[in-house]
């Protein structure tokens, strides 16, 4: 069967979008499936770093073809920005980005209403990329959202459309600024040339691919455990970051799938506000922060870090049935003495190994773990878990065995050659 999927396995940000760039070698088409452009996917070569936030990171691989697909959310202005930027950067891709049709259009009035969401939630926001993720997939729900369809009918109806859904927004938006109707409009409007030519049933160019026998790589955006259905909700992001996610916004069915595989870092960060019980607020979490430059792709904002986390690595395993796990910046942990890693909490004076499904209750876990020995030794250059520092392996192999699901690959640095098949 033709269909990898590369997915989040933590809280976002760990290294899907450098996994995907070295899988995506053998694919025929990278998609993004879900979320919008509050994803940041990096990746690195020498002097040049990419940072992607809408175009799926198979843009180094000429050949391939860049979908995305019906269930994201795409904002035309940052599409056309960011093609603009790479095209000048030297990577042509205006012939081969396919958008769908039935993809929803984030207007600078989404942006707005989620910048105004998050000052009046106050000491409760979610700590959104304010991208104007949360707005939309709102309207979407609703049906009163834009398709970005739109985009192909006449000057006058996508001016109409594009009317309809900013009416009445004026008041959401208020707490975060105004919104100047007709200029949005004439920009808007402005960019249909562009937008237009990219627009295309995806799904059925999905279908057609894997009836040719093409690979098809599924990439996911943000991570398990920021899921609307199986995250710390309200903590989360609006869309699905799990396998049944990546099904559902790219219109392939399950059984094409071939592999699935979870993309852990070896340790855990979370961007943004809400539950993570393996966090460390101390000169550790700092340190981790420093080597393994934890600041966000899209935001800038400075991740909060913790030690790697089983319980919740067993439940994002457990629900996008990952078939091999990726696991990347094993090279931070290069200098510690010792290692702590999450194996169970304490809620409210028991012990349990099951994540809960309550943000309530998983803010009152208390982690409990196991102290590891550190290697103090570089694995930068490493090629093959065979040249792995002894200790390193064994933290590998513990992490690999309590979630267990096989280990694929292992990343000791940023470089799509930093990341070795095991
Ligand atoms: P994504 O959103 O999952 O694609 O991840 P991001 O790109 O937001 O964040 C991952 C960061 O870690 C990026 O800056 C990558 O260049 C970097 N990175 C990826 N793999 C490794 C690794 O194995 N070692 C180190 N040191 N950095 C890595
Ligand atoms: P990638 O694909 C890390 C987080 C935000 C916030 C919550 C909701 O690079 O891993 P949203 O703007 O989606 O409504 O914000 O989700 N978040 C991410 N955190 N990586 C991401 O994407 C994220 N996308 C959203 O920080 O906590
Ligand atoms: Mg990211």
């Amino acid at each position: 069967m033709p269909v990898d999927v590369v997915l989040g396995g933590q809280w976002g940000d760990e290294g899907k979008g450098k996994i995907v760039d070295l899988l995506a070698a053998d694919a025929h088409a990278v998609v993004r499936c879900q979320g919008g452009a509050n994803a940041g996917h990096t990746l690195v070569d020498g002097e040049e770093r990419l940072a992607l936030h809408l175009i799926p990171s198979g843009v180094r691989h000429a050949e391939c073809l860049l979908v995305l697909a019906a269930g994201m959310v795409v904002d035309p202005l940052a599409l056309v920005e960011e093609i603009e930027a790479l095209e000048a950067s030297g990577h042509p891709l205006r012939n081969r980005v396919r958008v769908s049709v039935a993809a929803h259009a984030v207007l600078p009035s989404h942006r707005l209403q989620d910048q105004a969401q998050e000052r009046q939630r106050g000491t409760g926001s979610v700590g959104t990329t304010g991208r104007g993720i949360g707005p939309t997939y709102a309207d979407k729900a609703a049906r009163t959202g834009m398709r970005l369809g739109a985009f192909l009918h006449s000057e006058a109806e996508l001016r109409d459309r594009i009317r309809a859904v900013l009416r009445d927004k004026q008041s959401v938006i208020e707490p975060a600024g105004s919104l100047d109707v007709e200029a949005t409009l004439a920009r808007l409007v402005g960019l249909r040339a562009e937008i237009a030519p990219l627009l295309c049933d995806t799904t059925a160019l999905l279908h057609e691919l894997c009836a040719a026998g093409r690979t098809v790589l599924l990439e996911g955006a943000q991570g398990a455990m920021l899921d609307v259905d199986h995250g710390s909700y309200p903590y989360v992001t609006s869309s699905s970051c799990t396998t049944a996610g990546a099904l559902a916004g790219s219109g392939l069915p399950p059984q094409v799938v071939d592999r699935v595989t979870g993309v852990f870092k070896a340790y855990c960060s979370r961007v943004g506000n809400g539950p993570f019980p393996s966090e460390l607020l101390d000169a550790t979490g700092e340190r981790l922060r420093e080597i393994g430059r934890e600041f966000g792709t899209t935001t800038g904002r400075p991740r909060r870090c913790g030690w790697f986390d089983v319980v919740a690595a067993r439940h994002a395993a457990c629900i996008s049935g990952f078939t091999q796990i990726a696991l990347t910046k094993l090279d931070v942990l290069d200098e510690f003495e010792t290692l702590q890693v999450v194996v169970a909490y304490e809620l409210d004076g028991e012990t349990v190994t099951r994540f809960p499904a309550d943000h309530e209750a998983l803010s009152r876990c208390k982690p409990l773990t196991v102290e590891m020995e550190g290697w103090r030794r570089s694995t930068r250059g490493c090629r093959d878990a065979a040249t792995l520092p002894e200790a390193a392996r064994r933290y590998v192999e513990f992490l690999v065995d309590r979630i267990g699901v096989p280990l694929g690959y292992v990343s000791v640095g940023p470089e799509r050659a930093d990341a070795f098949a095991c």
